[in-house]
Parts: C-alpha cells; sequence; structure tokens
C-alpha cells in the first residue's frame, strides 16, 4: 500500500483540506502515515496569514528532503507536494527555490491531485496548479470519512471583505458558499462513519449564502435534524453580518455549542476602519448582547492584531477596554505583521517592532487572566465532555467541554470518541482536570 505523510499549517480550513487531499489520494490506493520516512508522498500543507507562518515552509521542504534523499539511496521514490496559501501567492517561486518540490497546488485546485499525481508519474515532470478555476473542487472531490469524533465541515470559502492587513482573499479567491444539500450529505457521510461534533467552517462562516436556506442560522437548524450527530459549531463568523436565526438558533437549537469566535481585531474605531473592518467597537459590543440574551452562558472569543500601522497608545487603550467589557474565554491575539501585496503594508505610519512586543504582552496578560477566570468558573460542574484524543499519558483521555475548553480526565479508551458526564475538578489557566461524574455516555 502506497502510503502519504501531510503536514498541516495555518487554520482550520487547512486541516478540512489536508483531510479531503487524503480522500482525494486515497481513490489511488494512498493511505496517510504519521512516519514521513516511510511515504511515498510527503505532503506539505502551507499557510501564508503571516510572515512566520510562510518562513516556516522552506525549512520544511528541506527538512522533508532529508527522507527523500535517503529513500532515493534505497531506490525509492518519493514525491514532495505543496499545497495551501503560499502556493496560491508564491508557488511559482517556491518551485524554483526549492527543487525538492515535484508539485505545487493551491487551495482550489486540489481536488486535481490524483490526476497530477499520476501525470507525474508517467511523466516525472514538475508542476504547478494555482489558477482559481471556474468549477468548484467539491463537485470532483470523493465521499469523506471521519478520522476522528469531532470533524470539520467547509460550508463556505473565500473572502470578499479585502481587510487591509490579509491575504486570505487574494489567496482563497472570492466568496463561494456551498448548497445546503450537498452541506448536508457530507455531514451525514462524516455521522455515518463516527463522527459525532461537526464544526462548519468558513472564512466568513455566517456570510454563508447558498441554496436551499436563507442563512447559516438556518442551515444550522437543518443540520441538527441529522440523527447520530450530536453537536455543532461554527467558525469564523464576521461580526456585522450576524443574523436573528443565528442568534434564535443559540437559544433553541440544542445541539448547536454554546460558543462564538467573533473576532474584532481591534477596540479602537479609527484602527477598524483603516483595517476595512466593517464594524464600529459599540457595535460589536451591542452583537455580543444579543448572544447573550439567546443563550446568558455562551463563551466569547476572539482575534486580536495589535501594532496596526498608525495604531496609538490611545487605540491601544480602546483594545483593553473593550477585553474588559467583554470578558472572553479565550482568544488569539497577533502583533501586526505586514503582508506582500496588502495595503496596510504600504501604509506609511509603521509600528516600530518593540511597540508591538509591548502590546502584545499587555493585552495577552489581561486575555490570560480572564481565560483562567473562565476556567475556573466551571469547577464543580457536571458538563458533557466529548473525549476525541488520548492524553500523554496512558489511561488518560482529552476532550472538550461545550464552551471549547479543553479537559483531561483519567479513564479507559473503552471512552474514547463518546460524550461523558465530567465533573470539573480543578482549573489551570488552559487546561480543566476532571473525573467521572456519572455513567451516561452516548
Ligand atoms: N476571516 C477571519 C480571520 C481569518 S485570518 C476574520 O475576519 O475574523 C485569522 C486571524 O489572523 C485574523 O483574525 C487576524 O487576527 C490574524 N491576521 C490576519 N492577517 C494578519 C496580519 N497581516 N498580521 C497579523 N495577524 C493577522
Ligand atoms: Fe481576512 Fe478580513 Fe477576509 Fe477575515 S474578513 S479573511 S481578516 S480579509
Ligand atoms: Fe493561513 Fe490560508 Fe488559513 S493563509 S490562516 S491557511 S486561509
Amino acid at each position: 500500500m502506497s502510503k502519504i505523510y501531510i503536514k498541516t499549517f495555518g487554520c482550520q480550513m487547512n486541516m478540512y483540506d489536508s483531510a479531503r487531499m487524503r480522500d482525494a489520494l486515497g481513490t489511488l490506493g494512498y493511505e496517510t502515515t504519521d512516519n514521513p520516512a516511510e511515504a511515498d508522498i510527503l505532503l506539505l500543507n502551507t499557510c501564508h496569514i503571516r510572515e512566520k507562518a510562510s518562513e516556516k515552509l522552506f525549512s520544511e521542504i528541506g527538512r522533508l528532503n532529508e527522507f527523500k534523499l535517503i529513500r532515493a539511496k534505497e531506490k525509492k521514490n518519493t514525491l514532495i507536494i505543496v499545497c495551501g496559501c503560499v502556493v496560491q501567492a508564491e508557488g511559482a517561486e517556491i518551485l524554483q527555490r526549492a527543487h525538492a518540490v515535484d508539485i505545487g497546488v493551491g487551495p482550489q485546485n486540489y481536488h486535481r491531485l490524483p490526476e497530477l499525481v499520476a501525470r507525474y508519474n508517467r511523466k516525472k515532470g514538475r508542476v504547478l496548479e494555482a489558477d482559481f478555476p471556474a468549477d468548484s473542487k467539491f463537485d470532483y472531490l470523493p465521499k469523506t470519512k471521519a478520522t476522528s469524533a469531532s470533524c470539520f465541515l467547509a460550508v463556505q470559502e473565500g473572502c470578499d471583505n479585502f481587510c487591509t492587513y490579509c491575504v486570505v482573499p487574494y489567496t482563497r479567491g472570492c466568496e463561494y458558499s456551498r448548497s445546503a444539500d450537498e452541506i448536508i450529505q457530507e455531514a451525514k457521510d462524516l455521522v455515518s462513519t463516527g463522527a459525532k461534533e461537526i464544526m462548519l467552517l468558513g472564512q466568513n462562516v455566517n456570510c454563508w449564502h447558498g441554496d436551499g436556506a436563507s442563512d447559516l442560522g438556518e442551515l444550522i437548524y437543518r443540520i441538527a435534524e441529522i440523527n447520530g450527530l450530536e453537536r455543532i459549531r461554527y467558525t469564523t463568523s464576521y461580526p456585522s453580518k450576524i443574523t436573528e436565526n443565528l442568534v434564535r438558533a443559540h437559544a433553541e437549537v440544542e445541539k448547536l455549542m454554546p460558543y462564538i469566535h467573533l473576532p474584532i481585531q481591534s477596540g479602537s474605531d479609527s484602527v477598524l476602519k483603516a483595517m476595512n473592518r466593517l464594524y464600529t467597537a459599540s457595535e460589536y459590543i451591542d452583537i455580543i448582547g444579543r448572544f447573550r440574551e439567546a443563550r446568558p452562558d455562551i463563551a466569547i472569543s476572539s482575534d486580536f492584531i495589535v501594532g496596526f500601522p498608525g495604531e496609538t497608545d490611545k487605540d491601544f487603550e480602546q483594545t483593553l477596554e473593550v477585553v474588559k467589557k467583554v470578558k472572553y474565554t479565550s482568544s488569539f491575539s497577533f502583533k501586526y505583521s505586514p503582508r506582500p501585496g496588502t495595503p496596510a503594508s504600504l501604509m506609511k505610519n509603521q509600528i516600530p517592532e518593540d511597540v508591538k512586543t509591548e502590546r502584545l504582552m499587555r493585552l495577552q496578560t489581561l486575555l490570560l487572566e480572564q481565560q483562567k477566570e473562565a476556567y475556573e468558573s466551571v469547577v464543580g460542574k457536571v458538563l458533557p465532555v466529548l473525549l476525541t484524543e488520548k492524553g500523554k499519558k496512558d489511561g488518560q483521555l482529552i476532550g472538550y467541554t461545550p464552551y471549547l475548553q479543553s479537559t483531561h480526565v483519567s479513564l479507559d479508551d473503552s471512552y474514547l470518541n463518546k460524550i461523558v458526564s465530567l465533573k470539573i475538578t480543578k482549573a489551570s489557566a488552559t487546561s480543566l482536570s476532571s473525573e467521572l461524574s456519572c455513567d451516561i455516555t452516548k
């Protein structure tokens, strides 16, 4: 059996894509392996979002090439395939600079991998496929299978928002929504092969506008009807496009988890304007209020960028003020990273690195305090936890509460991939400890 090793960088959409590339190459008989030394295909799925993410690419190609060279001495052929957002942005340069790479494929072309691999094996020619095709890759991908009890499902892809700092509209192309029927069929395929939880994905998931439902909220109501599916999540939402249906779903759909990732990026209206984010800080706070009214215990998380060009101390203080008002359960925060081809990278008033570092530290200290409070607030409670992974220690499992807080528990593998009632016994800033409450498993 031929083997494929996949290494994924970047967001959940990239993780989903990696799973679908595995499905596509499965049609040629490839099986995945965790060991690059035994792989016939070494596949890197790349991310372009910040400078650091892209920089990793060449060192990773070098690392994988060592396996390719060792295998060549054993007369074994190995293909290195590079996919993802860096390929979309800089594919030709990658192939020029890294001779070890055999095939480059952008995020909208990976359904063609079986054909490209077959073509390469016949002619041994290097190929790059990074155009935006007229057809959707989803029309060509084979049926998928669950690889865990919690699976991703892309419902929407691409972005028309053009925030001035962001490469995604260039790497993923314009917004595209799959039809509700296609999504429901994929959800059923995942559930019938073991999925209990589905995370609906989109670069702006709440901008979903496919056939078969009026908006993401209605789509969630339809997906919730699938027998055997226990939990629904969705990410990432864009703040100004929240519909009443979506808010109501949080009050009415039991399977919809009480969690929303709603990135504000900055608490300053002038920075938001310069970022081309289409809401103000107070509108954002109002939206959070609507969610909390519908589902008082909903956990809120966000992304933040500090040191955007022109961000003053006062602007940054406004971000801290919003954080204090909202109280986040968890968050991601980044120093602004100028990206090639984006308007913000050409703005004159770039912020010095040391100022960005200092602001990031202050913001992260506050966010971590809030996260710790959120973790401590569930100690003593009994919560349904979906146990999805084995822990580092034998006899330990890891899972997620409805609020997407990670918890570990001493239980044997028979509990893996089940929803189990756990009593939360202890909290640290990033994790919870728990014990079996009563043996209600699903
Ligand atoms: N579509 C989502 C975000 C996708 S990118 C949204 O609009 O919220 C994920 C996160 O990466 C962003 O929320 C942002 O915080 C961060 N990010 C994007 N471009 C960045 C850049 N140039 N520098 C630093 N962080 C960036
Ligand atoms: Fe990037 Fe903005 Fe689109 Fe999010 S909404 S993907 S940050 S351009
Ligand atoms: Fe990175 Fe592309 Fe996702 S740039 S964050 S992998 S959409």
